[in-house]
């Protein structure tokens, strides 16, 4: 299994977007995937129940009574049993319950608690796992630390965002160096460009100027980011997909870069 973080502490980046997006690229390429929401807002699980139908509402919500992360963490359930499957999708779900927001401070004095994702989640059946994470800085993010395989930090291409960038990056090193040695890789991925805009391509050049290394290169050796796009929008409210050739072939390169060897 191959485990990928969404993260940044900064709100409103592109993490749940960014998640979902390349969790059902995944699944609509035949991978089993598994998305893990470990955001106590819940965003991304209620992307994927707004997607059921009235009929099948009722049923999947009485599923997610049991099925979900926090019941997982509190082991009442068994991590096999605790995701959720969607009529909608082949992508499994670990959901975020608005109880989960508990979970900051009912596991924190239990020792050893930083490695409970890593515990319970490494021996879980898939070929991919998809976490997203909450826009702050707590136990939690720490959690997902511990578990993948390579962060993903989407930044929003101005200023402001870039120069938090070496707090976060550091943080993460040291999560790498005392938490999780397997952590391979930290990607940047620069999002919502606006191209007309001088500030995102100023924004830019100055990530490729001072974080060459963890950007990811398309093959015309332009650096990858994800555009402005009402369809990403239209992704996230109607759960219409991704269609232009142009942010397809943006996401394949996404994917390819986290997943290589798929
Ligand atoms: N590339 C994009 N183009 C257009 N809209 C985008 C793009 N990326 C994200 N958005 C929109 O920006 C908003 C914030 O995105 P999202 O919720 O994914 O951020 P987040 O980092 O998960 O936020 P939070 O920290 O609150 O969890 C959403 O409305 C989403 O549809
Ligand atoms: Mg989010």
């Amino acid at each position: 299994m191959r485990a990928v973080a969404f993260q940044n502490q900064k709100g409103g980046v592109g993490k749940s977007t960014l998640s979902l997006l390349v969790a059902e690229q995944l699944a609509q390429s035949g991978r089993k995937v598994i998305f893990l929401d470990n955001d106590p807002q819940g965003n991304s699980t209620q992307w994927f129940l707004n997607r059921l139908t009235d009929a099948d509402y009722p049923l999947i919500l009485e599923e997610l009574q049991s099925k979900n992360l926090y019941n997982l963490l509190e082991e009442k359930i068994a991590p096999q049993n605790a995701l959720l499957e969607l009529p909608e999708t082949t992508v499994k779900l670990l959901a975020a319950t608005p109880n989960y927001e508990q979970a900051k401070t009912a596991f924190r004095d239990q020792p050893g608690h930083e490695n409970l994702f890593r515990m319970l989640l490494l021996g879980l059946s898939t070929e991919a796992l998809v976490c997203d994470t909450p826009g702050e800085l707590s136990l939690l993010t720490n959690w997902s630390l511990s578990l993948c395989d390579v962060v993903v930090i989407p930044v929003q291409t101005e200023m402001f965002a870039v120069e938090t960038l070496p707090i976060q990056l550091e943080r993460i090193r040291t999560a790498r160096k005392y938490l999780n040695p397997e952590l391979k890789q930290i990607f940047l991925l620069p999002n919502l460009f606006d191209t007309r805009l001088k500030s995102c391509h100023y924004a830019l050049d100055y990530l490729v100027d001072h974080y060459r290394d963890n950007l990811i290169f398309q093959e015309d050796q332009q650096p990858l980011w994800i555009p402005k796009r009402a369809e990403i929008m239209g992704f996230i409210d109607s759960h219409e997909p991704v269609r232009s050739n142009d942010m397809t072939s943006r996401l394949q390169v996404l994917v390819q870069a986290l997943f290589p060897e798929f």
